[in-house]
């Protein structure tokens, strides 16, 4: 399977397979490339996935390097961007080679950035390795590294050539993470397509047994939907903001919380938050919030133990970290699978009463 997405003349392409080393189209196109390749790894990864992956790119007549970091947030540093360069640079990459990132989305979007500045932009590759790089990451083009404690401050869009989806990673990722992934799933389907929130809810039980097939459609379904937005709007300059639904509050949520709660758990708060706010402005059916709610209980997202108040929140909607005051905005969901286009903003300013029902609403909820 694979889904073809061109933007700023650069194709992407997915491919999908069970296990890595069957993802033959992805490993055959790379290899005929031929171009010097650079692996960029996460440390975690190497003991499992080094060996297949050399072993695929094992008839590659160019030189195959490899380079491990560690994963997670921490990895977007200028120090690592600076370490993968100067690597390509010892070993005598130029213009024409290829970066090839193995890990999280956090590891991808370093990768990213690099590939995106090193010669002016070479050949990126990636194998997400986490269920939220491989549902949303891997795919889109914005790249990034945190700084001046900035996150995602240095960036840029550029887009992966090649992407090679494999289920084999998700066997040593915990439950949890990808329950967090599962949040972001939901938050497609609730801006673009309800049909995707149906397969969800018809098929919770092949989450839980985490059936390959299952996972597949999933991942194959939700990315098609970012493909749609993106496709249209590359550059974050009107409808791709609907991406940020329900990350307004969550962003408020994760800040007011240290950074406890996962980040996929405050978004799938932030949803109910903002689904709330949407009907209190007479866009959203209260159906379909009860709807959404369901879902959002019936996947065990839970309320306990993340207990705040609008007044938590406030200092973190009011204030972001670029030290502007702001003024928080919202994607206003008018059904489940639609937004209203708030006149090309795709986003528009609520009330502070509403945004304290909202609050309200979802504390007093039983659960
Ligand atoms: N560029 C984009 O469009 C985009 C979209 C969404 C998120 N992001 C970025 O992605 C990052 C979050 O990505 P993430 O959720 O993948 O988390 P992550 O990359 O931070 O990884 C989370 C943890 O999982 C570990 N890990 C990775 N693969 C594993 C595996 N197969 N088995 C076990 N552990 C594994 C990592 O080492 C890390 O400790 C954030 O930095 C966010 O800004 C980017």
């Amino acid at each position: 399977l694979f889904v073809e997405f061109n933007y700023k003349k650069i194709k992407t392409q997915i491919d999908f397979s069970l296990n890595l080393e069957q993802g033959s189209l992805f490993w055959e196109e790379l290899v005929k490339k031929s171009l010097p390749i650079l692996i960029v790894i996460e440390n975690s990864l190497i003991s499992h996935f080094q060996d297949p992956i050399l072993q695929a790119l094992s008839p590659h007549k160019e030189p195959v390097f490899l380079l491990s970091l560690p994963g997670g947030e921490g990895v977007k540093t200028e120090e690592n961007k600076q370490k993968i360069e100067r690597f390509l640079f010892e070993k005598g990459f130029g213009k024409n080679s290829c970066l090839l990132g193995v890990g999280g989305g956090a590891l991808l979007d370093l990768v990213g950035f690099t590939a995106s500045t090193y010669a002016r932009g070479i050949f990126l590759a990636f194998l997400p390795t986490t269920l939220l790089s491989m549902v949303d990451a891997c795919l889109g083009g914005k790249t990034a590294i945190n700084a001046f404690n900035i996150k995602n401050f240095l960036g840029s869009f550029y887009p992966a050539s090649k992407i090679l989806i494999s289920l084999d990673f998700l066997q040593t990722l915990p439950f949890s993470h990808k329950k967090s992934a599962l949040a972001e799933v939901i938050k497609h389907g609730v801006i673009f397509d309800e049909e995707l929130l149906h397969f969800l809810q018809k098929n919770k039980a092949l989450w839980l047994k985490e059936d390959p097939e299952f996972l597949t459609t999933m991942i194959e379904k939700s990315l098609m939907i970012k493909k749609s937005i993106v496709e249209k709007d590359p550059q974050e300059e009107g409808l791709r903001r609907i991406l940020n639904f329900g990350h307004t509050m969550g962003h408020a949520i994760e800040a007011f919380f240290s950074y406890k709660i996962s980040h996929g758990e405050a978004v799938s708060i932030g949803m109910l938050l903002e689904a709330h706010i949407s009907m209190q402005m007479g866009f959203l059916p209260e159906k379909d919030l009860s709807t959404l709610y369901a879902l959002w209980k019936d996947f065990g997202f839970e309320k306990k133990p993340w207990l705040f108040t609008y007044q938590d929140l406030l200092p973190y909607l009011l204030f972001d970290k670029k030290n502007t005051k702001k003024v928080p905005k919202f994607v206003i969901v008018s059904s489940l699978g639609n937004v209203d286009t708030c006149d090309g903003a795709y986003c528009t300013e609520a009330k502070e009463e509403t945004m304290q029902e909202a609050i309200h609403w979802f504390q007093k909820r039983d659960l």
